[in-house]
């Protein structure tokens, strides 16, 4: 295990490596695995510091929800003790905060791995976020998603809306937006914003079965595959063709000189 990603419980994290696969946690339980700026920061230093030979990265929440969110104790006078609070947007550095606390998030786009969001009970606000944030979604049959932050006088800043929206549309995205509503997981599938759903005892193991079947594929190939595929959206045709050309060219040259 990297150096500095030896002590994240005190964020509310756990990150088990296991050969090419790695497990990150949110475990904090007793309060849903609420949110706080040292658990973005924590996400963000396993994203940094994540051994390059990682291919899998599972993203699950411990006890019976995914992630509630936001802690709501942010909110208050009080604060959540040992946490900074909320940057105010007078404070020059609240750009620069809040960055930090996406870079919690953005790292799971890293052609490098495929991030699998394990989601059993509620993914709300900050959490469903977090899930939108991976690759691809695994749902209990419990699952419950709600982008909450309109309700409470915020929009969602923790880089979900791109995601949403490339999923499900513009038109559906500001409806869920805008109306704070929960989707369930049948809903979700329909909407694509699961890729599975399974009942709760099996989600364990379908994130093993579907990682199994991710390492399976040759390492290159696969980390070349993603990122020709997450460029795609905003290519042409012809930029596409030509940039599966060049991944092509590149794979090969790489595997010959080995
Ligand atoms: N922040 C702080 N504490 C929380 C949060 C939260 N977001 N969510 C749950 N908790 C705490 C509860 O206060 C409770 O603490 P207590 O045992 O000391 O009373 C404990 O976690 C368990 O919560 P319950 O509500 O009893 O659990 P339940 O399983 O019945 O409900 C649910 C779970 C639906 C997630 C509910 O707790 C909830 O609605 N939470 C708030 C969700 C929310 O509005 N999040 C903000 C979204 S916006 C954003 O993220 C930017």
């Amino acid at each position: 295990m990297p150096a500095d990603l030896t002590d994240l419980t005190s964020a509310g994290l756990e990150l088990s490596i296991s050969g090419s696969v790695a497990t990150v946690t949110l475990a904090r339980p007793d309060r849903r695995n609420a949110m706080t700026p040292s658990m973005w920061h924590g996400l963000a230093r396993i994203g940094a510091s994540i051994p390059d030979d990682v291919r899998v990265v599972v993203v699950r929440g411990s006890g019976p929800s995914f992630c509630a969110g936001i802690d709501l104790r942010m909110f208050s006078a009080e604060g959540v003790p040992g946490e900074e609070g909320n940057p105010s947007p007078a404070d020059p550095r609240f750009d620069d905060s809040t960055a930090g606390f996406q870079a919690g998030y953005t790292w799971l786009r890293n052609p490098a791995f495929v991030s699998i969001a394990a989601v059993q009970g509620h993914a709300i606000g900050a959490g469903f976020q977090l899930a939108l944030s991976c690759d691809l979604r695994v749902l209990a049959d419990n699952a419950k998603l709600c982008m909450k932050e309109p309700a409470l006088g915020l929009v969602p800043d923790l880089t979900g809306t791109k995601p949403l929206v490339d999923i499900v549309g513009l038109a559906r995205a500001i409806e869920l937006c805008l109306t704070a509503r929960t989707v369930d997981a049948h809903e979700a599938v329909q909407l694509r914003l699961a890729e599975l759903v399974v009942s709760l005892p099996e989600l364990d193991g379908a994130v093993a079965d579907l990682t199994a079947a991710l390492l399976s594929t040759d390492a290159a190939a696969a980390r070349a595959t993603k990122a020709l595929l997450a460029g795609a959206p905003r290519n042409t045709l012809e930029q596409q063709a030509a940039a599966e050309r060049a991944a092509q060219a590149t794979l090969l040259r790489a595997r010959q000189a080995r």
